[in-house]
């Protein structure tokens, strides 16, 4: 159905231990509610997470209310994908009022959840969800996430190929924003350490901010990346909820309200813990190269406007 939706349980797979090394006794189970669960990502997405034998599906507005009540996390992966020739920013007219909609939904049956939002254009679709969170009184910054983790699988997947090193070895910390230019890998914080040459890091920077423009063109009409979202997004769900069962070790990208730089929202490594963003990773914007110090001055400007267009917008709908 059009707005199928998807509620499933899941069971964390880690028993999360604590310094002293006894065991914390994660909740039983947590619910994950996926809206937009019929989709090109919902559905591998559905699969991924449906660790336990308790998955519900609900379709269309009438059962919105009841797939979200006492949910930990929402995906929202709802809207329109774009087609070749189209920017991010092209999704914006149809994906704003989804994402606000589903969004109200969420501030009334679970404001305390973990929110992940992957509906493009990230940039303004994550600064629309915290408006009508705030108009809602519910909005809590920790909890509410731009999902950035296929910018980081395919820059973790694109070092490893030119430097032939092991994938599960390799993290590349990617901040800034989802689209185009926004999107900086910060190469000279490579993990293991890496050196690359100017060319080889105008070409992998180049490479990763037009994966998904790649995707979009190869497919030529058929949509955007899927299988590889539903991956990234099982990965944050996963991730997410290592967190809240305690983990005190789980640390990933993402596009959040952020103060380490001069715009209200930026992608940074954060550390999360049971409340959601615990600590911003800031040490990564430090002693960057004169190369990522250039492209985070340039992105700044298509980010800040990117911002203030979703702001605008959830404010003149009130
Ligand atoms: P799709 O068209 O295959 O699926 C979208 C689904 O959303 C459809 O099933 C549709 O019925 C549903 N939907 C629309 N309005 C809804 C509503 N109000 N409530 C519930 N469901 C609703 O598209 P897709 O390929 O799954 O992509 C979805 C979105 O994810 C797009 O906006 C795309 O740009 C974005 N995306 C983001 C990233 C990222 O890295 N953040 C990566 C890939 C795709
Ligand atoms: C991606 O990075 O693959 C997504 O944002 C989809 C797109 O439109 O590129």
């Amino acid at each position: 159905g059009r707005n199928a939706s998807l509620r499933a349980s899941v069971a964390p797979r880690i028993v999360p231990k604590v310094a002293s090394g006894s065991q914390i006794s994660p909740q039983a189970s947590y619910k994950v509610a996926v809206l937009g669960a019929a989709g090109g990502i919902g559905q591998p997405l559905g699969l991924l997470i449906k660790m336990s034998p308790l998955v519900l599906d609900f379709t269309g507005p009438s059962e919105l209310a009841n797939c979200l009540k006492g949910v930990d996390v929402v995906v929202i992966p709802a809207g329109v994908p774009r087609k070749p020739g189209m920017t991010r920013d092209d999704l914006f007219n149809i994906n704003a009022s989804i994402v606000k909609s589903l969004v109200e939904a969420v501030a009334d049956n679970c404001p305390d959840a973990f929110i992940h939002i992957i509906s493009n254009p990230v940039n303004s679709t994550v600064p629309i969800a915290a408006e009508v969170l705030k108009q809602k009184g519910v909005y809590n910054p920790k909890k509410l996430f731009g999902v950035t983790t296929l910018d980081v699988v395919r820059a973790n997947t694109f070092v490893a190929q030119k430097k032939n090193l092991k994938l599960i070895d390799v993290d590349v910390p990617v901040v800034g924003g989802h689209a185009g230019i926004t999107i900086l890998p910060l190469l000279s914080k490579t993990r293991p350490s890496v050196t690359f040459t100017g060319e080889e890091t105008e070409e992998l920077t180049k490479r990763v901010q037009n994966a998904g423009t790649e995707v979009v063109e190869a497919k030529a009409g058929a949509g955007s990346a899927t299988l590889s979202m539903a991956y990234a997004a099982a990965r944050f769900v996963e991730s997410s909820l290592r967190a809240l069962a305690g983990d005190p070790d789980v640390y990933e990208c993402t596009f959040i309200q952020s103060e380490v730089t001069d715009l209200p929202f930026f992608a940074s490594r954060v550390k999360l813990g049971k409340n959601g963003v615990e600590s911003v990773v800031s040490a990564d914007l430090e002693g960057v190269t004169e190369y990522e110090a250039k492209a985070l001055e340039v992105l700044k400007a298509e980010l800040k406007g990117s911002i203030e267009k979703g702001i605008a917008f959830a404010n003149k709908q009130q």
